[in-house]
């Protein structure tokens, strides 16, 4: 297998495999926070008179194998910067990172021997001649070796310079009109969190106007009655959604808006249909609506709202959909459908366009009920889970004649780069270890985040509904923004 560095696993194992000057450490540094990197001669520079200092050697590896061993332990990426030309050290590491559950990456430099010894000679210490020799022939054996020692990935640092090359920078709101990434996605930014402080309405135009600026397709407000443990603090403001998307409405902007998602209990369904008919004919047709069949007995209990059991709350769903299509449709017919009669249909205003419902949730009923009712199903954005969904819906909407789009609900960690990801990885963590955080959290830089994002693409995902945990005002907006090119 082999991989070019943006899509190096991570977090993993990372072995450096070269001689003296090949660039080792070059290539590690431009692309791991200087704590991933576990360097031999570092350590000698810590326990000797320098990173020079031979003598100094074995206590420099003894704790080279704690470090190595700690980190992997954790789950955390750890990068080896040594020669790696010692076959029985690399295949202690490597068993190290199998019983960690780490992936393991060797990563050769196949800079060219005359390339090795200019820059050696150019060294204020430079390895002595024969010794550079015999490093740069063991080398050559091992990269020849490497496929068969059980690498996950192998990975060769071609001699272009390419080891010094950074994300290269994207232009902000350079989307298209039709506001979907090269990739082929619309991203809309789902608001969780409100720390608006003293002024709501200034702070949610904000994150609004920044969210039209950086290419966001829409935005989409969490509805719950109480901040959810998962996001933060009871006492944290949650606000009713419907009024606020009637805020956003009045802004200048071309954002899609709607809830993800109104659990189908908080309120009657043809209350839900007049509040996004009322919120589409005020936005010009840009409203959609999330729908699902809720799961937090506390919010319900704490607001008087009934909450029976599930099987009952996803006959809800249906029959919420039912009657929402029904208001929504053209007329004042009565109608008389398969869970739902009704002896007039007058809803006033109109929608200005096709109210998308969009249901959210995994369960098989609840795909067989997007499959035949819903506009689109929201699904969570891990690529194992879409394997295993995905087919289901298709059979289900096959049956059904139906086509159902598909939509994920993505919570990433994305840094300017790798030391911003980090430090927001370690305030967000909380308690959990991190690389049990890591394991269920993408964090990465948005280059980083790109090949996820055509992983789903490429499974026929339509838009990615992304919530980040650090959403603070209208520059955590623009942080974003290279995501969405
Ligand atoms: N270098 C370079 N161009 C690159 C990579 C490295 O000019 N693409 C230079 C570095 O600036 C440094 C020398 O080559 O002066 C050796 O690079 P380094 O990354 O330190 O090599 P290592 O493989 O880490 O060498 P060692 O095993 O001695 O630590
Ligand atoms: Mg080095």
């Amino acid at each position: 297998m082999t991989a070019t560095a943006d899509r190096l696993p991570d977090p993993a194992l990372v072995v450096l495999v070269g001689s003296s000057g090949s660039g080792k450490s070059t290539w590690a540094t431009a692309r791991y926070r200087r704590d991933e990197i576990v360097s031999s001669d570092a350590l000698r520079g810590v326990v000797g008179s320098g990173p020079h200092d031979l003598d100094a050697s074995d206590d420099a590896f003894a704790l080279l194998e704690r470090i190595v061993d700690a980190r992997l332990g954790r789950g955390l990426t750890t990068v080896v910067d040594t020669l790696g030309l010692d076959d029985v050290r690399r295949g202690r590491w490597l068993a190290a990172a199998r019983a960690a559950g780490l992936p393991a990456v060797a990563v050769v430099m196949a800079t060219p021997d005359e390339e090795c010894r200019r820059r050696n000679r150019e060294r204020d210490r430079p390895v002595p001649a024969p010794a550079l020799a015999g490093q740069l022939k063991k080398a050559r054996a091992i990269r020849d070796r490497l496929d068969e020692e059980g690498w996950d990935v192998v990975h060769v640092v071609e001699p272009s310079g390419r080891a010094v090359e950074s994300t290269p920078e994207r232009a902000l709101g350079s989307t298209t009109p039709e506001r979907r990434s090269s990739q082929g996605l619309r991203f809309v930014l789902q608001v969780s969190r409100f720390p608006w402080g003293e002024e709501p309405a200034a702070w949610l135009s904000e994150i609004a106007v920044a969210a039209d600026d950086a290419g966001f397709a829409g935005i989409a407000l969490m509805d719950h009655l109480i901040q959810i443990p998962q996001v933060g603090r009871a006492w944290e403001p949650i606000p009713e959604p419907w009024v606020t998307l009637g805020l956003l409405a009045g802004l200048d902007t071309g954002l899609e808006l709607g809830t993800l998602v109104t659990p189908v209990t908080f309120r009657p369904p043809g209350i839900t249909a007049k509040a996004a008919a009322t919120l589409d004919a005020l936005s010009g047709g840009r409203a959609f609506v999330g729908l699902g069949a809720g799961w937090w007995d506390r919010e319900h209990a704490a607001y008087g709202i009934p909450f029976p059991p599930p099987r009952e709350r996803l006959d809800d769903v249906e029959t919420a959909i039912e009657t929402m299509r029904a208001l929504w449709s053209a007329g004042t017919k009565a109608h008389d459908g398969e869970r739902v009669s009704l002896p007039e249909t007058t809803s006033y205003p109109r929608p200005a366009h096709d109210i998308p419902i969009i249901l959210g949730g995994s369960g098989d009923r609840t795909m067989r009920i997007a499959a035949r009712l819903a506009d689109a199903v929201n699904l969570p954005s891990a690529v194992a889970t879409l394997d295993q969904k995905l087919p289901l819906l298709q059979k289900h909407a096959e049956e059904a004649g139906r086509e159902v789009r598909v939509t994920v609900l993505d919570l990433p960690v994305i840094g300017r780069d790798r030391d911003d990801t980090w430090a927001r990885v370690e305030r967000l963590r909380g308690s959990t270890p991190a690389g049990q955080y890591l394991r269920r959290i993408n964090a990465g830089t948005p280059a980083e985040q790109r090949d996820r994002y055509g992983a789903l693409a490429d499974r026929g995902v339509e838009s990615v509904f992304l919530a980040v945990g650090d959403l603070e005002g209208p520059d955590d907006v623009e942080r974003l923004a290279p995501l969405l090119t």
